[in-house]
């Protein structure tokens, strides 16, 4: 009992900060298990911006406001590590840029950055028109479809091209199944207050493991055969750093499994909420063909990333004591932002739930920087595949839209998920029509 009392008991400095207490932190506790969203939302409502909830296990800060926001991801950046939930990423992304910390990343950042820029969209454009095609014959005799699966396709086929050459091809399903297996059990592992230890059998573990072995064995087994065409697993296979060392090849696996993993379901997830809005919205479609430059295109998927961001929240961990908004945070504090919650605020984003593209139509560059709309993170750890899942989406959107129509399926209501991606709990059921 005594360590009960003593897990929730609340550091000095958060004595007197807003946040649920006793039996509504218990009540709030569970509505996260079943409903991280609206939980978020009710906590924001209830408490307004800067919130502190003393789980048992630990405690965590969430900052709502767009300084605090700008404080933790750019300004003092360097104070603020990715959390313990990262840790849950480990087996499969190990090194890769999204776990890693310190020196290392930054040089990995340094060593991808050339990877995303333009030169190389403009290589990876022909890539993305072919799979796109591919999708709007694949999908030529459906009338109503959920369009999730097709979309994941798409990224994941893009996705394993661009990194992997035609390597993917042949074990593209097992490795998209691996994948999912393994985001499945890191998802429930952090929703979970308590787990059992990563090596325990349990059957969560164990096909967990298996498909870890696999995704190590697709990457070694292409690294072994020598790569001959030109794609990013080549590259980085030889790179060599100023010293003319190599990349160990498990930190080369590390990287690719990170693009792969990061890469495709994030941008096929704020595809198929673009293809929602855009069915109730279908003036918005209309606009998207008539324009010739694609940057309806792009707003309107900005709009969606806005509603419904496929990254709903990003933690961090402070190193050293810092103050958010005048509150004083003791060191090692879990630190939550939420798109979910800031996007959808009214103070920045009036009639927050209307599909509004026009509101990132003259303002292209502002989205990204003041802390009002982050859906790729800012700072210096900001989203390294921004630009390319901007052209993903843009090509995808208006290919699509030139061939079909989209309308909601009759009385079809997406449920928003939160599985480390914002996904649908019961897909994305749409009618398509070929235009004439
Ligand atoms: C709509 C699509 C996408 C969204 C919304 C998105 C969102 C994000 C967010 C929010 C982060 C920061 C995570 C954190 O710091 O906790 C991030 C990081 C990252 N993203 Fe994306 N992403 C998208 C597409 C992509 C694509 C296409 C790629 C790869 C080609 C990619 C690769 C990465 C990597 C490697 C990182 C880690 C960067 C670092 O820490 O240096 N993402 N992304």
């Amino acid at each position: 009992m005594d360590q009960i009392t003593e897990s929730f008991k609340i550091p000095p400095a958060f004595n007197n900060s807003p946040g649920p207490r006793g039996l509504e932190l218990l009540r709030i506790g569970m509505k996260f298990q079943n409903d991280a969203l609206n939980a978020q939302t009710g906590l924001h409502t209830k408490f307004g911006d800067f919130v502190v909830c003393p789980w048992p296990n630990r405690f965590s800060v969430f900052t709502f406001s767009p300084s605090a926001i700008r404080h933790v991801l750019k300004d003092n950046q360097n104070n603020y590590i990715k959390g313990r939930e990262y840790n849950e990423m480990r087996p499969i992304l190990g090194e890769g840029l999204l776990t890693s910390e310190g020196e290392l990343w930054r040089r990995q950042r340094r060593t991808m950055a050339k990877e995303f820029h333009q030169p190389r969209l403009d290589i990876y454009k022909d890539t993305i028109v072919e799979e796109a095609q591919a999708l709007v014959r694949d999908w030529q005799d459906k009338s109503t479809l959920d369009v999730t699966g097709g979309l994941t396709d798409f990224t994941f086929k893009v996705a394993g091209r661009i990194f992997f050459g035609n390597n993917l091809a042949e074990d593209s399903e097992g490795t998209k199944t691996a994948l999912d297996i393994e985001t499945h059990r890191a998802n429930e592992r952090m929703r979970r207050a308590v787990n059992f230890p990563r090596s325990f059998p349990t059957p969560e573990n164990i096909k967990g493991q298996r498909a870890v072995k696999h995704l190590q064995s697709v990457v070694d087994h292409v690294l072994a055969k020598g790569i001959a065409e030109d794609n990013i697993l080549a590259r980085l296979s030889s790179y060599r750093d100023s010293e003319g060392e190599a990349m160990k090849p498990s930190l080369i696996r590390d990287e690719v499994m990170t693009l792969l993993l990061a890469g495709h379901e994030t941008t096929s997830t704020g595809l198929m909420w673009t293809l929602y809005l855009l069915a109730k919205n279908p003036k918005w479609q209309s606009e998207i063909i008539a324009d010739e430059s694609g940057q309806v295109a792009r707003a309107c998927f900005l709009e969606a990333l806005r509603i419904f961001p496929p990254i709903p929240v990003i933690a961090r961990l402070t190193k050293e004591p810092d103050t958010l908004d005048g509150h004083h945070i003791p060191a090692n504090t879990s630190i939550v932002l939420s798109q979910w919650v800031t996007h959808r605020d009214e103070r920045f984003w009036p009639k927050p739930l209307e599909f509004r593209p026009e509101r990132f139509l003259d303002c292209q560059l502002k989205y990204n920087q003041d802390g009002t709309f982050f859906p790729f993170a800012l700072g210096a750890r900001a989203c390294i595949g921004e630009a390319m899942a901007m052209l993903e989406a843009e090509i995808a959107l208006v290919t699509l839209l030139k061939e079909y129509s989209f309308s909601l399926a009759g009385g079809f209501e997406p449920k928003p998920n939160h599985h480390v991606t914002l996904r649908s709990g019961n897909g994305m059921l749409l009618d398509i029509k070929k235009r004439l």
